[in-house]
């Protein structure tokens, strides 16, 4: 039985920013806005410790007291994204290296390097320190370690610490040199190895250096980020059992496989800037200007649907809990430009994140500060300390949730899209056309499945992932696993096959028996040729649609396969092997919505007809219609047999209509 767990609202909150006495007063405004969670702490390093061992945490039991007098629960940050100057200079070589051998200065955040055996050290002193000090507070609701593993791309590091673990990673896979020049093909220009003491790290090199090396080297990485974050969970869990421990996970970021960190976690939380994100991710630029004030209506699903799963990882369907834990209340700072929410925007944005099952929407951040590097990011408060309108958009949520008495309730779907880290860092290392990316395929068949209105569990590539599923789709899967295509071949699910699939080994080898590899028996094909385009080069099908950037030349395999599709030029672009389908090129938006909607037929799952701007969502009894567009819509024919609990039926722009199912 899944445990009922009300949804409820949040901020971040710094009160070594403000004077002390001003702390009963936000304590209370935020009380009064209805929050009822609050972060703290994450950055505090040099508060918390001014001198080299001397604690001071008399400021922090202070907060301690104000926010849980006033009835807040507290998540409290380790602070270990902030290393401060004194440990800096203590151990000048704890910084990260970037690609060009420039050491990542002091001055800003994140500068550390994953592999440095003495800043896990220092991290694993302080994170002890407040766990023995906070960990049994009754307040204390959560742990959050670190902040934003990965932002301002911090993941690869080549320090001399990174190239010394690096080799140790290497030893204890391959064994011996031989095995390693063996899996990597060092031979290919006399790159082999006598020992492992003479393996580099794969920058600074004359031209591209090994696909195979760089992927190691990926993997190392995000196993450093793996055990540094379990480092701290298992010291948290040692002096505050009982306590969930959490880290924020940053939209968009794929250089470490956030599945096996949330190994470590008991609650899988994301921070959601969809203005911020509108810019740096969305490419076509039509949507852009319509969305320019609320943000990509998928992309922000895609993550909760990513998060979920990934909050899932450690405890299992029933317990999993996932949170957004910092959501833009107004303009940003970090973009390129930085355009304020459309009204609506802000209260639509919470409720796509309730409807897709979070426990807790907490807004970042609580006052914008007159200082600092984010100045100009809006927060709740205006930097004067009186509400902004985001305090306002909360206030009106939170009668909202009370009145609707809302609650995770998130159950699994029937449609699997499988994401993988291994596949993001392929397709960077060896794009083969310059835009080809994992996280791009992902999306254009989940923006598909979104426009169909079906719920869809973003999931790793696992056979347990996929299992019981209806219909499971496989976006431009580096590898795969045989298990996973014998799993694929015992259900009876709709299996949807993306180009590049199984194309490589895990050594990064083109598959001897060529792609798609292990899904070769499933699909009935096997791919001779591929080709990547320019985007003013798109491969015209004979529907009128198009592959754009990316097409392969197949070859059938078996007499059960049949073309669905065909280019214009005359080959196989899709093709049915019984309830397994594959896809010869990188489909423009047309396409997929064909693709998708086919199979959703074939799989007996209801697709529906949205207008572009509406989405919807079901989480439990609850049914949730977004308008993400400028114009009312009127979405009467989604409320079936519902009945309205919030909202009406004329959705107005950036509106949100709720039903309820009628038992
Ligand atoms: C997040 C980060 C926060 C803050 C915020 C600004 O990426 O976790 O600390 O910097 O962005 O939008």
């Amino acid at each position: 039985m899944t445990p009922y767990r009300k949804q409820r609202l949040g901020t971040c909150y710094y009160p070594e920013h403000w004077p002390q006495e001003r702390w009963r007063t936000d304590a209370a405004m935020m009380v009064e806005a209805g929050l009822s969670a609050v972060r703290i702490g994450e950055f505090a390093w040099s508060r918390l410790e001014p001198e080299p061992g001397q604690y001071d945490f008399g400021w922090l039991d202070e907060a301690f007291d104000v926010l849980s007098e006033a009835g807040l629960s507290i998540v409290l940050g380790t602070p270990t994204a902030t290393p401060p100057k004194w440990l800096v200079d203590t151990m000048p070589d704890m910084v990260a290296i970037d690609a060009q051998g420039r050491p990542r200065g002091f001055g800003s955040r994140r500068h550390y390097c994953f592999s440095h055996a003495g800043y896990r050290a220092e991290c694993a002193r302080i994170a002890e320190a407040l766990a023995r000090r906070y960990g049994d507070h009754p307040a204390l609701e959560a742990w959050q370690i670190d902040n934003e593993y990965g932002c301002h791309d911090t993941v690869l590091s080549y320090s001399q610490a990174a190239r010394a673990g690096f080799r140790d990673w290497l030893a204890q896979k391959y064994q011996s040199p031989q095995a390693l020049n063996r899996a990597w093909g060092n031979v290919f220009w006399s790159m082999e190895y006598r020992s492992f003491e003479e393996v580099e790290l794969p920058n600074l090199t004359v031209t591209e250096p090994n696909p195979a090396h760089v992927m190691d080297f990926r993997r190392y990485s995000s196993d450093q980020v793996i055990s540094f974050n379990r480092l701290q969970a298992d010291i948290i869990r040692r002096h505050s059992p009982g306590r969930p421990v959490s880290h924020n996970f940053m939209g968009s970021e794929t250089g470490f496989d956030h599945y096996a960190v949330s190994d470590d976690l008991d609650i899988v939380t994301w921070d959601s800037y969809p203005i911020g994100f509108l810019d740096r991710d969305m490419t076509d630029e039509t949507a852009k200007q319509r969305y320019i004030g609320v943000g990509d209506p998928d992309l922000q699903a895609f993550h909760h649907d990513l998060y979920r799963a990934c909050g899932q990882v450690r405890n299992g369907p029933d317990e999993g809990r996932w949170w957004v834990m910092e959501q833009q209340p107004g303009p940003v700072n970090w973009a390129p430009y930085n355009p304020a929410p459309t009204p609506g925007a802000v209260r639509l944005w919470a409720w796509e994140a309730f409807a897709a099952g979070a426990e807790l929407v907490s807004y970042f951040r609580w006052r914008q500060p007159s200082f600092g590097q984010e100045q100009m990011h809006e927060a709740l408060l205006l930097p004067n300390g009186e509400p902004n309108e985001g305090w306002h958009v909360c206030r009106q949520l939170a009668r909202d949730l009370a009145d609707l008495d809302a609650a995770a309730a998130p159950a699994r779907a029937d449609v699997a899209l499988v994401f993988d880290y291994e596949s993001a860092w392929a397709w960077d290392i060896q794009p083969q056309g310059a835009d080809f990316s994992h996280l791009d395929m992902a999306l254009r068949f989940y923006r598909a499945l979104r426009r169909a209105g079906v719920s869809v569990d973003v999931v790793p590539p696992t056979p347990e992932a996929v299992q019981g599923r209806r219909l499971v789709i496989l976006p431009a899967l580096f590898a795969g696993s045989h298990a996973l295509a014998d799993t694929l071949a015992k259900s009876d699910a709709r299996v949807l096959i993306g180009p590049r699939t199984g194309s490589k080994t895990d050594d990064f080898r083109i598959h001897t028996d060529l792609p798609p590899g292990p899904f070769g028996a499933l699909a009935g094909i096997t791919v001779t040729r591929v080709e990547s385009r320019p985007p003013f080069a798109p491969v015209a099908l004979a529907d009128g649609t198009r592959f754009q950037g990316w097409r392969e030349f197949v070859r059938i395999a078996a007499e059960t396969v049949r073309v669905e599709l065909e280019s214009a030029d005359g080959h196989p672009a899709w093709l049915v092997n019984g309830r397994v389908h594959y896809l010869a090129g990188r489909p423009d938006e047309t396409l997929a919505v064909n693709v998708v909607r086919h199979l959703l037929d074939d799989a007996g799952l209801t697709a529906h007809a949205l207008h572009r701007d509406v989405r919807i969502r079901d989480n439990g009894e609850l049914r949730y219609v977004f308008n993400y567009g400028p114009e009312t819509v009127d979405v009467s024919d989604l409320v079936e047999d519902h009945a309205i609990a919030l909202g009406g039926a004329a959705l107005e722009p950036r509106g949100v209509l709720v039903l309820r199912r009628r038992r």
